[in-house]
């Protein structure tokens, strides 16, 4: 990446630029100020206040339960952090599929309320329209098709979508409502390399094989702070949960011996 690419902020032209010029698009999740901080530093191209918060953070079997409020809680604290990375919140589910109104103001209080630049929308062809009422209200929208997790009842679980008529169908759908990006979640990788060279749009895959415009992964995943069921697709970069019980255990070993606190981190 060339270093002046690095240094000023991104905007929403930059995914339009990436996509002619084939470079291809980093996107982590956040939920905090302190992470999103480091993930910046790093040089992360795009942050996601993904609704995965009701996962990886609440510890909830699904994003059902997340709510608007808790979306801008959490956008907020994420995009005060970040210097460079674009920043994109989720609406969470029944934020935006009750009408189209409901969706501009849902979608409004995250650029009003937070320094995020975006909001990522889930579903294709039926919500189209409400993607294009939330563009035409001057909010940019990151689409998502393929595994939607807040359609997870209506699926019948996580499961790897192989339609790729309608899946294909969706795509384009999101494209002509004026979406700036679009992710690709759980899909077979030749579909997924088949919908990037047909939209005008970068692809951000997820489960969704190499041939995308870019990749996202929930940092909680990356960093190996999940604990129990690990998705195939979610490479694990650190083992940080392993780190902070090892922390941790010192720490008690420590009050325990009276070792902490020593003469230097006590106050005289
Ligand atoms: O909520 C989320 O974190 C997401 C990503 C997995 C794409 O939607």
């Amino acid at each position: 990446m060339p270093t002046d690419d690095r240094e000023r902020p991104v905007t929403i032209l930059d995914f339009d630029a990436w996509k002619k010029q084939g470079r291809k698009i980093s996107v982590l999740t956040a939920y905090d100020h302190a992470t999103a901080r480091w993930l910046d530093d790093a040089g992360v191209d795009c942050l996601l206040v993904g609704d995965s918060l009701g996962t990886a953070v609440q510890g909830c079997e699904t994003t059902l339960g997340v709510t608007l409020d808790q979306m801008v809680y959490h956008a907020e604290m994420v995009g005060r952090a970040c210097r460079r990375a674009f920043v994109v919140a989720d609406l969470p589910f029944l934020a935006y599929q009750a009408s189209r109104p409901q969706a501009i103001r849902s979608a409004g209080r995250i650029l009003k309320e937070t320094r995020c630049q975006a909001v990522k929308m889930e579903g294709g062809r039926r919500i189209a329209a409400t993607i294009r009422a939330v563009v035409d209200a001057e909010i940019p929208v990151m689409g998502h098709v393929g595994l939607t997790p807040q359609s997870v009842r209506r699926f019948g679980g996580y499961k790897v979508q192989r339609e790729a008529d309608a899946i294909r169908a969706d795509a384009q759908a999101v494209v002509e409502a004026g979406a700036f990006a679009l992710v690709l979640e759980c899909v077979p990788a030749a579909l997924a390399e088949t919908i990037t060279a047909e939209v005008p749009i970068p692809t951000i895959g997820i489960g969704a094989g190499a041939g995308c415009d870019g990749q996202v992964l929930v940092v909680h995943d990356m960093l190996g702070l999940i604990q129990g069921f690990r998705p195939r697709f979610a490479r694990r970069y650190a083992e940080i949960g392993d780190a902070v019980q090892q922390a941790a255990a010192r720490f008690i070993a420590d009050v325990q011996s009276g070792d902490f606190p020593g003469d230097s981190e006590s106050f005289h």
